[in-house]
């Protein structure tokens, strides 16, 4: 009886190891497939992320040149707000086309190139905008698009804030 039983806890044993080195490996594999999605994932998500940036960059009327950057998508007010680009002043009504703060003036190839035409309200508020020209455009309604990248806006050298009229 006692060689029956030694003969059966030693078959356990193995069983037990075979099981755990089965185990192991399988969560080595798990393991390493986990890591290899989580670096694909991550990579695609780093990539996509690059491709959605957009590169802007503000000119002051000083010749200054602020560099900004936003995603495709965001208004040129977004982009302003958070790169915390120094413009003092713009964007007073924070893109409810009531203040005209956020004019800016787009070089002219630039301009029509952009995706949308201004609508009435806009225009109207342009109308109240300083140094106003053939180019400018409400920082608020323009949204950026992947060929945007690169972009110089001119920031004109007073705003006027038509809310205090
Ligand atoms: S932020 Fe006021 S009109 Fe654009």
């Amino acid at each position: 009886m006692t060689v029956i039983n030694t003969i059966r806890n030693s078959a356990r044993l193995t069983l037990r190891n075979i099981w755990l080195r089965n185990s192991l490996a399988s969560s080595n594999n798990n393991s390493s497939s986990l890591t290899t999605n989580f670096t694909r994932t991550f990579s695609l998500g780093l990539a996509l992320r690059q491709q959605d940036v957009v590169n802007i960059t503000f000119v002051r009327a000083s010749g200054e040149k602020i560099k900004a950057s936003g995603k495709v998508g965001d208004s040129l007010l977004d982009v302003v707000v958070n790169s915390n680009v120094d413009l003092d002043g713009f964007g007073a009504c924070e893109g409810t086309l009531t203040c005209s703060t956020c004019h800016l003036i787009f070089k002219t190839n630039d301009y029509e190139k952009l995706p949308d035409k201004p609508g009435d309200e806009e225009l109207d508020m342009l109308d109240l905008a300083y140094d106003l020209t053939d180019t400018s455009r409400l920082g608020c309604q323009i949204n950026l698009t992947k060929d945007m990248d690169g972009l110089e806006v001119h920031v004109p050298a007073t705003i006027n804030d038509a809310r205090a009229a």
